[in-house]
C-alpha cells in the first residue's frame, strides 16, 4: 500500500475563458482499490463518521436506510464491485469509476443507461472541509444511496434521457435542465412527517451545508415548482441562497414526466431569476434573512 494518496490521471490543461482548466480522461476505469493508501482510507473514515452522525434526523429516511442497506461503513473505502451487487439487485443501477467530471453528453449517456459515474479518488487530508470538485466522498456517500430507491433511480435515468434530448435542442434548454438537477439532485430538501429533511447530494456530503440548509435563518426555503426552478440561477462557490422543497419523490417524478420541449420553448422568452430572489407567486416555507450572502456571483 503506498503511503501517499492515490491521485487522478489528468490528461492535460486546456485554456478556456475561465483560465487553465484540468481535463480528465473520460474513459471508465476499474477502481484501483489496492492503490488506496492508509491515508486515503483514513480520509474516508474522517469524513464518514461525523457526517453520518449529522445526517441522522436531518437526511431523509430513504437516504439513511439506503446507506445502511449498501453496508457503507467508516472502516474502509467501499469496493465498487461489492456495492454493485446490492445496487444491481435493488434497481439495476451500477457505479462506474471515472477520473473526474465528464463532458455533459457522456454523463447523460451513462445515467440513461443506469450507470452512475463515481470519481474513484478521494480528497487529500488538507481538503477535508472543502474541495471544489466532486471526489469519491461526494459521489459515493452523497449520490449513490438514493440510487437504491426505485423512484429516485427512475428519476435519475429519466434525467439522463432528458439531458440527451436537451443537448440536442440547444444550450438554453440544457441550462434550464441543469438548474433542475442542481436544485433537486444536488441541493434538494424534502418534507417528511416530522419536518424538513435533506436529499440533495451536495448537502449530504457537506457538514456545514447540512446544518445551514435546514437550520439557518439565512436561506429561502420555497416549495418545488418546476418552471420556477428552471429559471433560477445558483451558486457554485458557496451555500445556496434558496432551497426548493419537494413533498415526496412522487411529486418530483410526476412533475418531470411530461415532455419538456414546450416548457423549454416557453422559458426561452423569460428572464432568469437571481439565486436569492423571492417571487410573489412562490409558496414560501421560510423567507431568508439573506445574512452573509455575497452580492454577486450567481451562475
Ligand atoms: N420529461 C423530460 C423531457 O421530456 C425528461 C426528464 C425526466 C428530465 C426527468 C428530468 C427529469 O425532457
Ligand atoms: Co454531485
Amino acid at each position: 500500500m503506498n503511503s501517499q494518496t492515490a491521485s487522478p490521471r489528468r490528461v492535460e490543461n486546456i485554456q478556456t475563458d475561465k483560465g487553465s482548466v484540468p481535463v480528465y480522461a473520460t474513459g471508465i476505469v476499474e477502481q484501483p482499490w489496492d492503490d488506496y493508501s492508509a491515508t486515503d482510507h483514513d480520509t474516508w473514515a474522517r469524513l464518514f463518521r461525523p457526517q453520518r452522525e449529522v445526517l441522522v434526523g436531518r437526511a431523509c429516511d430513504e437516504f439513511l436506510r439506503a446507506q445502511d442497506a449498501m453496508g457503507l461503513t467508516p472502516d474502509a473505502i467501499p469496493k465498487f464491485t461489492e456495492l454493485n451487487r446490492v445496487l444491481g439487485d435493488a434497481t439495476g443501477w451500477q457505479v462506474i469509476g471515472v477520473e473526474g467530471l465528464l463532458p455533459e453528453l457522456d454523463f447523460f449517456d451513462h445515467l440513461a443507461n443506469r450507470r452512475f459515474p463515481v470519481t474513484w479518488w478521494i480528497r487529500k487530508p488538507e481538503q477535508i472541509d472543502y474541495i471544489a470538485e466532486p471526489d469519491l466522498f461526494h459521489d459515493l456517500f452523497g449520490h449513490v444511496p438514493l440510487l437504491m430507491v426505485p423512484m429516485f433511480a427512475d428519476y435519475m435515468a429519466a434525467y439522463g434521457r432528458g439531458g440527451i434530448k436537451a443537448h440536442g435542442i440547444g444550450a438554453e434548454a440544457l441550462q434550464h435542465l441543469t438548474r433542475l438537477y442542481w436544485y433537486t439532485v444536488e441541493f434538494g430538501l424534502i418534507k417528511q412527517a416530522d419536518g424538513l429533511r435533506i436529499y440533495g447530494s451536495g448537502i449530504v456530503s457537506s457538514k456545514g451545508e447540512s446544518l445551514y440548509s435546514l437550520e439557518s435563518p439565512a436561506p429561502n426555503r420555497i416549495a418545488f415548482d418546476l418552471q420556477r426552478i428552471m429559471r433560477t440561477r445558483y451558486r457554485i462557490d458557496d451555500y445556496q441562497k434558496t432551497y426548493f422543497v419537494i413533498d415526496s419523490f412522487e411529486q418530483l417524478i410526476e412533475a418531470t414526466f411530461p415532455d419538456f420541449r414546450p416548457i423549454y420553448a416557453e422559458l426561452a422568452s423569460q428572464e432568469s431569476i437571481p439565486a436569492g430572489e423571492v417571487l410573489h407567486t412562490d409558496t414560501v416555507l421560510h423567507a431568508g434573512t439573506g445574512e452573509g450572502w455575497a452580492s454577486d456571483g450567481d451562475v
